[in-house]
């Protein structure tokens, strides 16, 4: 059963209340959140104060997109209010230890690939992860195209993970809507990301409960 992960960054912040009770209602798996830093990607979000109270208003567990420079240093803080933790293998942080230490503060471990890099590049890190998150934009916006070279990747990770037999959900992120979402899960997805296509919709709801009959 493919899961749905809605992105708030596009979202009124102000009425996110109000849009985490309609994504509960509307029966969504968890709720990713990007984190960006103005350093690894050319746009700055929001921190750990905004994901502590998010997390006080709901039980969705939380998908944590971490785009930060060496998101090492910040593990310890994102992890208290995190359920799902993601970085990207960019980012410049240790991959392998980073990995073993998000799972050692609690978390399901996430490791995270731009457009421009290699599957291959996971390989060696799979049975650390809980999850591989295939960015199909270029990190940092809300709003984009989503990117078909996105497919073949999870395709390839798809037959990785079932070739080793290992429990590792696949997630893609960035231009998901009602023409994307079918083809990213025939490529292998697990779990879709979708912003823009949800909040810009006049009932998320009814949008949502739309991807996930898809
Ligand atoms: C982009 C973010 C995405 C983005 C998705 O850097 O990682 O999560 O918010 O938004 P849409 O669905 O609008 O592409
Ligand atoms: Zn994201």
């Amino acid at each position: 059963m493919t899961q749905l992960s809605p992105s708030v960054l596009t979202s009124d912040f102000l009425t996110l209340g109000d849009a985490l009770r309609k994504m509960e209602d509307a029966g969504v798996d968890m709720v990713h959140l990007d984190v960006m830093d103005g350093i690894f990607v050319p746009n700055i979000s929001f921190g750990v104060p905004v994901i502590r109270s998010i997390r006080a208003h709901t039980r969705l567990p939380l998908d944590v997109h971490l785009m930060i420079d060496r998101p090492h240093r910040y593990l310890r803080d994102f992890a208290a209010v995190s359920d799902w933790l993601g970085f990207h293998y960019e980012a410049g942080s240790p991959v392998r230890e980073t990995l073993r230490e998000i799972r050692a503060l609690g978390c399901r471990a996430c490791l995270t690939i731009k457009p421009a890099t290699d599957p291959e590049v996971v390989l060696p890190y799979l049975e650390d992860c809980d999850m591989v998150l295939v960015m199909s934009v270029e990190p940092g916006f809300g709003g984009q195209k989503f990117l078909p070279s996105a497919l073949g990747k999870l395709s390839f990770l798809r037959d990785a993970v079932a070739a080793r037999g290992l429990n590792v959900a696949l997630e893609v992120d960035g231009g998901i809507n009602e023409e994307t979402a079918p083809q990213a899960v025939a490529a292998g997805a697990t779990v879709l990301v979708a912003g823009s296509y949800l909040f810009s919709a006049p009932d998320l709801a009814a949008r949502a409960r739309e991807i996930r009959a898809l």
